[in-house]
């Protein structure tokens, strides 16, 4: 730690994820989790019990703010991920959204020319979307001054495989039979997403977020063209836009499951970082992917569940894996509910203990 009293120089910004996403390497990688606020915490329970369903608990700004700022306060992660649900876009354009119980999303289905005319405008997610912002502006009061504000919307390709089979899928068929089928339609979707998502990042910036996250988590099932087509050209247009409104707000891109498509993404979509996934290691990811920049990642979720020493071992194996350049550590995925809050903070107490 330096003595010198001066104000840090405009150039290395004093909070740690923003030093790493403008490529600083850190000796001790800053760190959050995906889906940190969530179920695996008994203060999450007793909100959402509070809330009473998950969309209200989405819709409340003051008990949304309340349950993004818990794992702040109980681990002190290095950012805080603004709650809300990629889903909420589809609902602003005018579909039915509804959660059931152990099982997830339902919505009702696009996937005629009839009904894509039928969507809103992406103009009007604003109405449905004010208390999103709303949330935002109570965290940037109230969060920490070091804890760095993520905000996050999902990836288009990812939100119309749920707007077309009206539920998460496996394998995403019904997505990729109406691409087949209608490419028309199929686009039209695309493109009204990719609209939404930009007028509703910018509307997240504008109310307090330092960062924002497009989790593209079905990127994995497109192929060779349709990978260019469906989440590189809607990703670099997303981020082209907000990046001429507000340039200095660093992207984090999540093209879940690429693979070897994690190569160049972030070149060829304007990313300050790509967030990978599990299924690829650390150290191909470094000598791949970190080179074009910042990473962030990619410890598999279930050592939250599991714990002990394959926990301290995987996590070390990813700080020294990734310590050459910059790096966020993070879960692959998002935890899980049936995950051990006390091995959230052996794995925050062994990536900062340094490796
Ligand atoms: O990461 C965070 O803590 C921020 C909040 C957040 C949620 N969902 C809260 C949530 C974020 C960033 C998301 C993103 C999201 N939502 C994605 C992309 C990331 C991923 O996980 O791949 C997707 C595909 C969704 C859609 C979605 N929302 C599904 C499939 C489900 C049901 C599955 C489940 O875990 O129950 C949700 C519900 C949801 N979103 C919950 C939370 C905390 C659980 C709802 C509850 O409390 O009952």
């Amino acid at each position: 730690m330096t003595q010198d009293p001066r104000p840090e120089p405009q150039k290395s910004p004093a909070k740690t994820i923003l030093r790493a996403l403008a490529g600083e390497r850190q000796p001790v990688p800053p760190i959050w989790m995906m889906r940190q606020a969530g179920r695996y915490l008994p203060e999450y329970r007793a909100t959402r019990a509070q809330a009473g369903d998950f969309l209200s608990l989405c819709y409340t700004p003051d008990l949304a703010a309340e349950v993004t700022l818990q794992p702040i306060r109980r681990y002190g992660f290095d950012a805080a991920i603004l709650f809300a649900d990629i889903l909420l876009i589809p609902q602003a354009l005018g579909m039915d959204l509804w959660f059931v119980t152990g099982e997830g999303p339902r919505l009702s289905t696009i996937t005629t020319p009839e009904e894509l005319a039928a969507l809103k405008p992406a103009e009007a997610i604003h109405e449905t979307l004010s208390p999103v912002y709303e949330t935002v502006r109570i965290l940037s009061r109230e969060l920490p001054r070091e804890t760095t504000l993520i905000g996050f919307a999902g990836a288009p390709w990812t939100v119309a495989t749920y707007m077309i089979a009206g539920r998460g899928t496996r394998d995403q068929g019904p997505a990729h039979a109406l691409k087949q089928a209608d490419r028309a339609t199929f686009q039209g979707i695309i493109d009204r997403v990719t609209e939404a998502t930009i007028l509703y990042l910018s509307a997240q910036i504008e109310a307090g977020a330092e960062v924002v996250k497009l989790f593209d988590s079905w990127a994995g099932s497109l192929h060779g063209q349709d990978f260019d087509d469906f989440a590189v050209a809607p990703a670099r247009r997303i981020i082209a836009a907000l990046k001429e409104r507000h340039p200095h707000v660093p992207v984090i891109a999540f093209p879940r499951e690429a693979g070897d498509r994690y190569i160049g993404f972030a070149k060829a979509t304007g990313a300050d970082c790509v967030a990978l996934d599990n299924s690829v290691s650390a150290e191909w990811a470094a000598r791949n992917v970190q080179v074009d920049g910042c990473v962030q990642g990619n410890l598999a979720p279930g050592h939250m569940v599991t714990g002990g020493p394959a926990l301290v071992d995987a996590t070390r194996a990813i700080v020294r894996a990734f310590a050459g350049g910059p790096h966020i550590f993070n879960l692959g995925h998002g935890i899980t509910p049936d995950a051990n809050p006390e091995n959230v903070a052996l794995m925050i107490q062994t990536v900062r203990e340094g490796a």
